[in-house]
């Protein structure tokens, strides 16, 4: 697509945003005291009560094992961490400021430091000690929609190190560049004039030359905007696939010669919707499309469509012909966990009851017979947070490592972590304890090494109110963890995030 007709496309949507203009009222207060109570209920809610703090500074102390000698770098994490502003809470986990966790891996030990995203938006109801404008799920009278999206940003889901950039990601605007020493919010990372404000998704794909693939999904224009930026983090290329109602699209999939976009019959079709899930209605009669684009001709797209089904997150995608790919992830029946469940667990009413099933599952799709076959996994249980070893980018990879919660869910969250070798079929798992919830695990490989691995991540013990950081020999899971670190603080549980050696 050439500059004129992409401008012209989306003329007005960078004030535009894709939130709605007409909100209607919800009121938010009650939603703090309700939680408040339900706290003393169930405590591992410890995970959701948030911060009130900008800058946070545990002390950090190894209980367990030492840190490998050559296992140098940070851990940086990523998510919804203040929900709870002045009187105010939020409604939906996905709508708080982000705040940046680090954990710096050095000769002296662990040092952790979190820092709040200074986003135009954090920082303003930081200031007013209230929230101010509305979110994904979170909507009310007194709340405004207006101004760009990049204005209205938490930058609260992920985190990318690219092309010297450490960025913060959100999904509906652009990423925020964060300082990697002092955590520091330096800016919008602006990859042109034109896309400045665009929705820039939480998942980019890095390829086998270093650039970065990434997609957006706007409501007003509807259209589906794919990125590709160079190793060097130079913008390449946009093109825009335009959309009769927008499936929302969290992730999705590159092999080496194509883009795979899996768009759940999850649509923006009630404009009059009040936060922005509000605009998105599912439609479980209807299929769900799969678009796969030929990377060398972004205009080649071959469609099927499938049994209908819901995902977040997808492990990694490789050829495995001309003609076939095979990829995993976690299936979903439904995005029920994120318009009911996530929203439930705010105001502390969540039951114990999980709206869906996610399942892992491992795909094969064929684009002459232009089906897709799934090898659903249901006795791992409900499973979420897929990551794979990016040293297997892009080709037929051992390893999925996942959160599991396989005998059904206590608190909410999960407490197993669980490794499946592709290749034999089996699992290894360890169990962190009815106590502790899991947030995202990262397969790191080992220096010098071509498959070696070790497994790194944090989980909060919401009975003795600490955030554990943990690292596991990925060859011996099951044994536990070889370095297992306390944080005096109880840390908001997170989303997503990245290492970064050394
Ligand atoms: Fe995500």
């Amino acid at each position: 697509m050439d500059r004129r007709t992409f401008t012209k496309l989306f003329a007005g949507m960078i004030t535009a945003a894709s939130l709605p203009t007409q909100l209607q009222a919800k009121a938010l207060i009650g939603a703090q005291s309700s939680f408040f109570k339900a706290l003393e209920q169930k405590p591992w809610l410890l995970g959701y009560l948030g911060t009130t703090e900008s800058s946070l500074s545990g002390d950090i102390k190894i209980v367990h094992g030492k840190i490998p000698s050559d296992l140098r770098g940070n851990f940086f994490r990523n998510g919804p961490a203040n929900h709870n502003i002045g009187s105010d809470r939020f409604a939906h986990w996905f709508d708080a400021p982000g705040m940046v966790q680090r954990f710096a891996f050095s000769d002296a030990g662990v040092h952790h430091h979190g820092r709040l995203i200074e986003t135009k938006r954090n920082v303003a109801e930081t200031k007013a000690n209230r929230i101010l404008f509305s979110g994904f799920g979170t909507y009310g009278a007194e709340l405004t929609s207006g101004g760009s999206a990049n204005a209205l940003s938490p930058g609260n889901i992920s985190l990318l190190d690219h092309a010297g950039d450490l960025l913060a990601l959100w999904e509906g605007g652009s990423p925020h560049i964060i300082n990697p020493e002092t955590l520091e919010t330096e800016g919008i990372k602006s990859w042109s004039d034109e896309t400045i404000g665009l929705p820039f998704g939480a998942h980019p794909r890095k390829d086998q030359d270093g650039s970065l693939w990434n997609i957006g999904y706007s409501v007003n224009p509807a259209a589906l905007i794919l990125y590709h930026i160079s190793a060097d983090g130079v913008l390449q290329q946009t093109h825009i696939l335009p959309q009769t109602a927008t499936p929302m699209v969290h992730d999705f999939m590159i092999t080496a010669t194509k883009i795979i976009i899996v768009a759940p019959p999850y649509t923006a079709v009630n404009p009059e919707g009040k936060a922005f899930v509000d605009l998105f209605e599912w439609q479980n009669q209807q299929p769900a499309e799969v678009m796969v684009i030929d990377k060398a001709d972004l205009n080649s797209v071959v469609k099927l469509e499938i049994e209908p089904f819901w995902v977040y997150h997808f492990g990694n995608a490789y050829d495995i012909s001309s003609s076939e790919i095979g990829f995993d992830f976690a299936l979903h029946d439904d995005p029920t966990f994120m318009t009911q469940d996530a929203v439930a667990v705010m105001d502390g009413s969540w039951d114990g009851t999980v709206s869906a099933a996610s399942l892992y599952v491992q795909a094969r799709l064929n684009l002459n017979t232009k089906t897709l076959h799934l090898d659903k996994r249901p006795e791992l249980g409900q499973v979420e947070f897929i990551q794979t070893d990016a040293r297997q980018n892009l080709s037929a990879h051992q390893y999925a490592l996942l959160l599991a919660q396989p005998e059904g869910v206590e608190g909410f969250g999960f407490d197993r972590l669980l490794l499946v070798d592709r290749t034999s079929g089996l699992t290894s798992s360890f169990d962190v304890g009815k106590t502790e919830i899991l947030e995202e695990h990262l397969i790191v490989p080992k220096p010098n090494s071509v498959d070696a691995f070790w497994v790194i991540g944090t989980s909060l013990d919401w009975q003795k109110g600490t955030t554990h950081l943990s690292v596991y020999e990925g060859a011996h899971l099951s044994d536990g963890p070889i370095m297992k670190a306390e944080l005096d603080l109880a840390l908001p549980l997170g989303l997503h995030g990245t290492w970064i050696p050394l």
